[in-house]
């Protein structure tokens, strides 16, 4: 275990001997998170959908496993991560898994209320509680960030799942900031901007509000998801050791508009 909450390396970004698990690793901000990791040196576990491409490129050697499962299901779920945890001795968990559904409240299924609360926010409490078990139990610390959302706080348009599941994510991040930062975990957020992947495809192919969101972004320009790595990479470091239940909003000056 590589990463330390102590002594004097509050000024280093080097991952090297850390391992990472990463859900939502197939995707835009978790394969960029995982390609940062890689070059700063860490050890990867991958967490991708049943039935996905399980390539994620760019991260050299540094792939120890790629494990297939639906975070959907909570079946079986907070036992396959906690073992993941466990037989690779993570010390860096990164819930970047999500999912949106987009349309009026009132014409919701149940379905489009459910699975994206179940993704985005019943899972990555799984796997922090898993991480947080076995942190707390071999006495290692370590660093759990979560990725959050514009929409953790604001309402967003006809997204009334997503923005929920992303409010309490937050609230998730630091209710377990307290609860655990004097183990030496340090459990964080990044709430992204509007990011160039395929979560935010509809708002892209839509040339109006692509337009006047982008409009809005002082930067003047959607992020790519190589912009959330450096983040994710400082959260995950030592240069972090006090930094608790903070939400790290990397999104071209939207927030501060
Ligand atoms: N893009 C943005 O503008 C933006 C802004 C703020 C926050 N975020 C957040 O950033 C995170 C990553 O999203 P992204 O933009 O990178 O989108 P993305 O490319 O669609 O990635 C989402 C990832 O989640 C995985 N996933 C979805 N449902 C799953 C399930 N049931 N089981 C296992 N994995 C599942 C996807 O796997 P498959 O690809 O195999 O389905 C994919 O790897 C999400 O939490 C999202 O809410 C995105």
């Amino acid at each position: 275990m590589a990463l330390s909450n102590h002594g004097p390396r509050g000024m280093s970004f080097d991952l090297t001997g850390c391992t990472a698990l990463v859900t939502g690793a197939s995707g835009g901000i978790g394969g960029a998170i995982s390609r940062a990791f890689a070059d700063a040196g860490a050890e990867l576990v991958f967490v991708i959908e049943p039935g996905q491409d399980a390539t994620v490129r760019g991260c050299g050697e540094g792939i120890r496993d790629v494990v297939p499962l639906d975070l959907a299901s909570h079946e079986g779920r907070s036992d396959s991560l906690g073992a993941l945890v466990e037989k690779h001795a993570v010390d860096i968990v990164v819930n970047a898994a999500g999912r949106i559904t987009r349309g009026a409240s009132e014409s919701f299924e149940d379905h489009d209320w459910y699975d994206v609360i179940e993704v985005n926010l019943h899972a990555a409490f799984d796997a922090s509680r898993a991480a947080g078990r076995a942190m707390i139990a071999h006495g290692r610390g370590g660093k759990i960030i979560n990725i959050a959302s514009l929409l953790s706080f604001q309402g967003g348009i006809n997204v009334a799942s997503y923005a929920a599941s992303k409010h309490a994510l937050v609230g998730l991040t630091r209710a377990l900031a307290n609860e655990w930062a004097g183990y030496g975990i340090n459990v964080n957020a990044i709430a992204p901007g509007y990011v160039e992947t395929p979560l935010a495809a509809a708002l892209r192919q839509d040339p109006e509000r692509y337009d006047a969101i982008t409009a809005r972004i002082p930067a003047g320009r959607w992020a790519s998801p190589d912009d959330i790595g450096g983040a994710a990479v400082f959260l995950a470091s030592a240069a972090s050791d006090y930094v608790h239940g903070h939400v790290l909003v990397v999104d071209g000056g939207w927030m501060a508009r």
